[in-house]
């Protein structure tokens, strides 16, 4: 098995967490960052590791930022991609079992690390558990095919750096103190 991981600012610390926890199992992985705590963007991270897995050469994923959720809901908009968030071993267990999920979101500023690689290690030990819980997620592959554009190809789309705005864009600038009170209803950058 081969993990596709990424992160946003917030979330380089629990990043390098698990992947000392990868190395401890000897599973392989590739970082597709970001690799600083400057102030970034993380759908652009999400769609880099979706691309990573939908091309073959990943056969999971695993996202972090602030709460998870951004990158759940953009990794969710790959087809083909399973991306749920979790804040306990529970749910990621059954995501596998249940829903094959393939891309774990997790929050930097929800789980530290020890309950992190808790949650992770659940996730990466179920197995799917297939019958009923195929036939749903082939309901699932349907919708999204047909909510599919006719003609369109995700390997189509514009090169995220094409994109107008970025994390540097003023109107998006940190705010005095955001990144030192982590755990404000806010969150921060
Ligand atoms: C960044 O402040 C934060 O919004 C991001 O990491 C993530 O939590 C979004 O869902």
């Amino acid at each position: 098995m081969k993990i596709a991981i990424g992160c946003d600012h917030t979330g380089t610390a629990l990043k390098e967490a698990l992947k000392t926890y990868l190395d401890s199992r000897m599973i392989p992985y590739e970082d597709f960052g970001t690799f600083t705590e400057e102030s970034s963007d993380y759908p652009r991270t999400a769609e880099k590791v979706c691309k990573a897995i939908l091309s073959g050469g990943f056969d999971r994923g695993i996202l972090i930022c602030g709460t998870g959720v951004g990158m759940s809901i953009a990794a969710n908009k790959f087809n083909g991609i399973r991306a749920v968030v979790c804040s306990e071993p529970y749910s990621a267990i059954l995501a596998r079992r249940h829903n094959n999920a393939n891309v774990l979101c997790l929050g930097a500023r929800v789980v530290a690390g020890g309950l992190a690689t808790l949650i992770c290690e659940g996730w990466l030990n179920a197995a799917f558990e297939g019958g009923r819980h195929q036939r749903r997620i082939d309901i699932i592959t349907r919708i999204e095919q047909r909510n599919s554009p006719p003609g369109f190809s995700q390997a189509d789309e514009v090169n995220a750096n094409e994109e107008p705005s970025s994390a540097s864009d003023s109107t998006d600038e940190p705010k005095p103190n955001q990144d030192t009170q982590p755990l404000s209803p806010s969150g921060g950058a």
